[in-house]
């Protein structure tokens, strides 16, 4: 499972890219006005940080004008990928872009059947967003696994699951047990992956063992 980190924070992205664990960025319009950077500076910035695909949306509602600010935001970098709406105007210009070989994500996908148009319309991921699904009592994890499976049914469609508003480990495990193919975390869930009480117990006996030999490797 390939994993992308959530933020227009750049000392967060930079600190997370250092793990080692992360594939790739995704920010979104509240990202980039938390973050208080121009936008177009930020996505430049991002792209100096990680190699892998780093998901920038368009604002327009319309295909055309969502066409042209695709391509100030292409043209920042290569790994830009265009993030779009799940909607009419967004499913249109996604279709154009794919054929165009530009890689796109598709947001705010909230049931099968948009997934089912995404994909047709070409995108590079559908996004469907776990969290907000689980806080209006609909299962985010049923949605990611029904997604995979219907995929499964069409080998020729090539989008990836990227399972999206995250807000807790566990939501990162469900996802990879139904296949999602990436999730993006923010940044505290991704640390909160590699915590155990018992990691910590288990590390703390070992060095006071260690302790006692007086020994140093290094
Ligand atoms: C996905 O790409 C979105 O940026 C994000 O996951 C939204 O998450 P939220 O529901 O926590 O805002």
């Amino acid at each position: 499972m390939k994993f992308f980190i959530d933020t227009g924070d750049i000392a967060e992205i930079r600190q997370a890219c250092e793990s080692g664990m992360v594939d790739g960025v995704t920010t979104n319009p509240s990202l980039v006005a938390n973050s208080g950077r121009d936008f177009k500076e930020l996505i430049r910035e991002i792209c100096t940080i990680t190699s892998g695909p780093v998901s920038a949306e368009v604002l327009a509602m319309d295909a055309p004008t969502m066409l042209k600010e695709a391509e100030v935001l292409s043209a920042i970098a290569d790994n830009v990928c265009i993030k779009l709406p799940l909607t009419v105007e967004g499913l249109k210009a996604c279709k154009v872009l794919s054929s165009q070989g530009i890689a796109t994500n598709v947001t705010l996908c909230f049931s099968v059947s948009q997934a089912l148009l995404a994909a047709k319309a070409g995108a590079t991921y559908v996004s469907p967003f776990m969290g907000r699904l689980d806080d209006v009592s609909e299962s985010g994890i049923q949605l990611i696994a029904d997604i995979v499976n219907m995929y499964r049914n069409y080998p020729e469609l090539n989008t990836q699951v990227l399972a999206a508003s995250i807000r807790s480990p566990l939501h990162i495990v469900e996802a990879a047990s139904v296949g999602a193919h990436v999730a993006t975390l923010p940044p505290k869930i991704l640390y909160q992956l590699y915590q155990h009480p018992l990691t910590d117990k288990g590390l703390a006996g070992f060095m006071k063992d260690w302790e006692k030999t007086g020994q140093k490797l290094v």
